[in-house]
């Protein structure tokens, strides 16, 4: 196995998180390795807001975490913070005009988790980014970005060192996964 299909294999999703800071140099790799990834057209639908403020951070965390218990649910794990206390927060959004919004961003969201992996960092996709941005506070985080009304929130990409006991064993691939045709 090469080293890229390694990293492929051996990501998981990382939902426990030192409180250590990233550094920025890391942050900027990751987000690169998330712009090269294809779109229909080439268009690049996508845009990403690259979180380190804590301040915005944990705002984000307290929208996604309103949606979730609007819902009568509950976060993975009943934790308080959908982020697990992740320091870093990858928000992909993309033009809600283009067709292929969702699997531009998509892409866009496994690059960079594939990216963090390989930098030795944990990472996870964290859900409800279209709710997010369609909230009034969402939207105001939207302006004060400067960031037109013009965009659909894919996902947030939380990223950070993984804690010590962070990772329970991969689960097996289903066996009906592929089906060949040779
Ligand atoms: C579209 C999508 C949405 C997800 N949303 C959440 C989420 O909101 N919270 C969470 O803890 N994990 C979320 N996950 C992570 C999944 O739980 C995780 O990918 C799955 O359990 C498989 O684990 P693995 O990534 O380690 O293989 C999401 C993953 C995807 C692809």
């Amino acid at each position: 196995m090469n080293e890229t299909i390694k990293n492929i294999v051996t990501r998981r999703s990382v939902k426990k998180y030192q409180d250590k800071a990233v550094p920025t140099e890391l942050v900027e790799e990751i987000v690169k390795a998330g712009t090269f990834a294809p779109s229909g057209m080439n268009k690049q639908s996508a845009i990403i807001i690259a979180v380190t403020n804590k301040e915005m951070r944990d705002r984000l965390s307290r929208i996604n975490l309103d949606i979730v218990t609007g819902r009568g649910l509950k976060t993975s794990s009943g934790h308080s913070d959908p982020f697990y206390g992740a320091p870093v927060v990858l928000v992909v959004l993309a033009k809600k005009e283009i067709g292929t919004r969702v699997y531009d961003g998509s892409l866009v969201m496994e690059n960079m988790m594939i990216a963090a992996h390989s930098l030795g960092l944990g990472s996870c996709w964290i859900h409800r980014a279209k709710e997010t941005f369609e909230t009034e506070e969402g939207k105001q985080i939207l302006r004060e970005l400067g960031i037109p009304d013009e965009y659909e929130g894919i996902g947030n990409c939380i990223v950070g060192y993984a804690a010590d006991d962070a990772l329970k064993p991969q689960v097996a691939r289903k066996d009906d996964y592929i089906k060949w045709v040779k």
